[in-house]
Parts: C-alpha cells; sequence; structure tokens
C-alpha cells in the first residue's frame, strides 16, 4: 500500500503562510483557553445575590421554624446555619453566664486591627436578648467547625471563648465576636438576627463587620443557598477537643 505523498511547502510559499497563520490561531486559542481556566479557578464565579442580604426564618431539618425552647444555654454542640451562600456556616449561641442563666448581649463597638475600621454589633434577640451569631469560618486562614467552636462558659481550655485549633485565634461571643488572640486580624463577621415574639421565631437579615474569610463580598462568590426564605439548623454535635 502506498503512503500519501509529503505536500512540498518549499515551492507553494502563500499555502506555507497559510498553515503557519492557522497553527498560530491554534496555539493561542489553546493559551487562552488554558488562561480562562486559570483565572475561572482564581476567581470565585458569579454575583448571586446582587439584590441583596436575604431574609431567612431559621427552621429545623423538617423545615419547621426553631422556638426558644430549642437552643440550649451554653451548648457545646456545633450549632450552625448556612447564610448569606451556600456552605458558609454561622454559628447559632445562646449565651448564658457559668450557672448556664441567660445573658442579655449589648451592643458594642468592635475594632478590626487589620483595617483599623469598627462597626457595630448587634445585640443579642429571643426573650432573654442573648441570641447570637457569626460566621463560624475563622478569619485568619478559613478553618471551619469542629476545629472552631465555642467553650461554654466553665468548661475547656477557653471558657465563654471561639476558639480555632487550627492556629490558636480565640473570639469573645459576649462581645462581638471580637478578637481576644490572633493570629487573626479580623473579628468574626456578626449575622445579625431578628426576633419575633408572637411566634417566638427568629430570622437572620444580614452581616456586619469584616467580610467572611475568602470572599471580596460576601454577597459573591458562590451559590445561593436552596431556599430564599430559610435556612436549616445543623447541630454537629459535641466536638472532642
Ligand atoms: S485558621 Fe483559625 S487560627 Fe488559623
Amino acid at each position: 500500500m502506498s503512503s500519501p505523498e509529503k505536500e512540498d511547502l518549499s515551492v507553494n510559499p502563500e499555502r506555507r503562510t497559510f498553515l503557519k497563520f492557522m497553527g498560530t490561531i491554534a496555539i493561542g486559542a489553546a493559551v487562552v483557553g488554558g488562561l480562562r481556566g486559570m483565572v475561572q479557578t482564581v476567581i470565585p464565579q458569579s454575583t448571586p445575590l446582587a439584590s441583596g442580604f436575604p431574609t431567612m426564618t431559621l427552621v429545623d431539618s423538617s423545615g419547621n421554624p426553631i422556638k426558644t425552647t430549642d437552643l440550649q444555654v451554653n451548648s457545646a454542640s456545633v450549632v450552625t446555619f448556612e447564610y448569606p451562600l451556600q456552605g458558609e456556616p454561622n454559628f447559632l449561641l445562646r449565651l448564658g453566664d457559668s450557672s448556664n442563666k441567660d445573658v442579655e448581649v449589648k451592643s458594642m463597638t468592635v475594632k478590626s486591627p487589620a483595617s483599623g475600621k469598627t462597626f457595630q454589633s448587634p445585640p443579642g434577640v429571643g426573650p432573654y436578648k442573648s441570641v447570637v451569631a457569626s460566621s463560624a469560618i475563622c478569619q485568619h486562614l478559613g478553618c471551619e467547625p469542629p476545629i472552631i467552636h465555642f467553650y461554654p462558659p466553665g468548661s475547656g481550655s477557653f471558657p465563654g471563648k471561639i476558639h480555632c485549633n487550627c492556629h490558636g485565634s480565640t473570639f469573645d461571643p459576649y462581645q462581638g465576636f471580637g478578637i481576644v488572640t490572633g493570629p487573626t486580624l479580623e473579628p468574626l463577621p456578626n449575622a445579625v438576627l431578628s426576633y419575633d415574639p408572637s411566634s417566638d421565631t427568629y430570622k437572620v437579615v444580614n452581616m456586619v463587620g469584616p467580610t467572611i474569610y475568602g470572599h471580596t463580598n460576601d454577597l459573591s462568590g458562590g451559590n445561593p443557598l436552596p431556599s430564599t426564605t430559610q435556612t436549616k439548623i445543623q447541630n454537629t454535635g459535641t466536638p472532642t477537643s
């Protein structure tokens, strides 16, 4: 069987130029495609919540709004809800004193050493003004529960504090989730809650403070939650350390 004859490009300069041009286009397309893939990996895609922070009722796994009695004072269990985007956990805490009596959490000015800026933390809500929430993503390098978690008053090495076992950052949920010890240079972003006494139900309505770790904007760089009106509480139990 004879093999196809090789084309002699030396005698056909126009054809050679054309093939060179096509080769350059193919290489360019491959480079652009590769760069696009790299950029998409580095920059989170989409801006799904351009309309602002959603208002979401806190519900249990069956979709029923949680009540105050569903929240244990000083619970050592990790209780979280996702907000404002999928996969972004927030602590939900009902804070008490060392006798497990509810403590009223006051609004206060919290400073960010990283930026020098301050923000006003939201007060506690609920019948005892003791229920607060914050991002559960450590502001140092992004560790998540259970490696970062709340130690109830009178327990563990960091009583009454949120401590991240990744590198030792500690935050005070009684003081607007401000920094107690570094290496973090940012407090935890506070989730703003509202409480309806007539129905004994809770909603999350906003975030204040620094931007959630890993984002340039709290409302972009991720996907919206499946529901636009409610977010489910998750109780993943008590960490062992
Ligand atoms: S990620 Fe939490 S202390 Fe480093």
